[in-house]
């Protein structure tokens, strides 16, 4: 298990859990972040290292842009880098944001038992998780949000968790966002227990309960959060699909 809260530079937890980087190279122009709040991973690089104090190791508060710039530039490893892929290009927080965003854009989901089996392995997962992938698009309804390969929509709703973050809503100013946030990808989450943005629900088989009952019923709910009734053998079944989607790391180590 990893752990659920990262700790803050005040030394205290934060309130949201990391949210995956896998597969976000594909996401073309989504919004980043649990509520949405950057345009792009760039954007998002940006105003971490401008607003969180303690980005990049520099201790002061508000952090100094031109202290990173500096660093970076004075670092000849980095500046052979930066002139090998882009030439001419000065090392500013510009291009160190873009860095950034390209490496990001890099973390592929890898090659999973799921897509083996899509590809035409039947031995590649059981007989459950076949079953679980037919509810997972079918009667538990989930492929409305969790879409296509990546098994999100990009987009944000509320799905009725404990939370009193109000996620989009804080965000938009708009009632009927709060509690929203982004559907995160289900590519490897069996590795990422404990679940949801604010970690509240320990096990793929808690969420599976969450989604059964549809949680809290509250104004911002989504229309989508349809109450479902499962047996225990299709609790399990579900739960089987979603541990077929563990990437496995290419050469380069990456998948994770
Ligand atoms: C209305 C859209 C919607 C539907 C339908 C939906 N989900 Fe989700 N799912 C989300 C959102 C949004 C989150 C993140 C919510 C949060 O953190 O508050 C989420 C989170 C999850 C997570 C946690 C992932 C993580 O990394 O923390 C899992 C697992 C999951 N959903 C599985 C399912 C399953 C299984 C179903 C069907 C039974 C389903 N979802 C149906 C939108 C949806």
């Amino acid at each position: 298990m990893t752990d659920a809260h990262p700790i803050n530079d005040s030394g205290k937890p934060t309130a949201r859990k990391s949210q995956p980087l896998i597969g976000l190279g594909h996401a073309g122009g989504a919004l980043v972040g649990w509520d949405g709040r950057s345009p792009s991973l760039e954007a998002q690089a940006k105003s971490s290292i401008a607003t969180g104090s303690m980005s990049m190791r520099e201790t002061d508060t508000p952090v100094k842009v031109e202290a990173i710039e500096e660093r970076i530039r004075s670092t000849p490893a980095y500046q052979a880098k930066f002139n090998a892929a882009s030439a001419g290009k000065p090392i500013n927080v510009d291009t160190i944001v873009q860095a950034i965003a390209a490496f990001e854009r890099t973390i592929e989901p890898g090659i999973a038992p799921f897509d083996r089996w899509v590809g035409g392995d039947e031995t590649a997962v059981s007989d459950s998780s076949k079953r679980g992938f037919g509810l997972f698009a079918g009667k538990a309804a989930c492929f409305t949000c969790h879409s296509g390969w990546r098994f999100t929509d990009d987009q944000f709703h509320d799905i009725g968790t404990t939370t009193t973050d109000q996620g989009r809503g804080r965000e938009t100013k708009v009632e009927a966002q709060n509690f929203a946030f982004k559907t995160p990808t289900l590519r490897s989450v069996a590795l990422r227990a404990p679940y949801m943005h604010n970690a509240s629900l320990a096990t793929l088989a808690d969420v599976v309960k969450h989604y059964e009952r549809g949680g809290i019923d509250r104004p911002s709910r989504s229309p989508m959060m349809l109450p479902v009734k499962l047996t225990d053998q299709e609790r399990l079944d579900l739960v089987a699909f979603m541990e077929t989607l563990t990437g496995k790391a290419d050469a380069a180590g990456q998948g994770r």
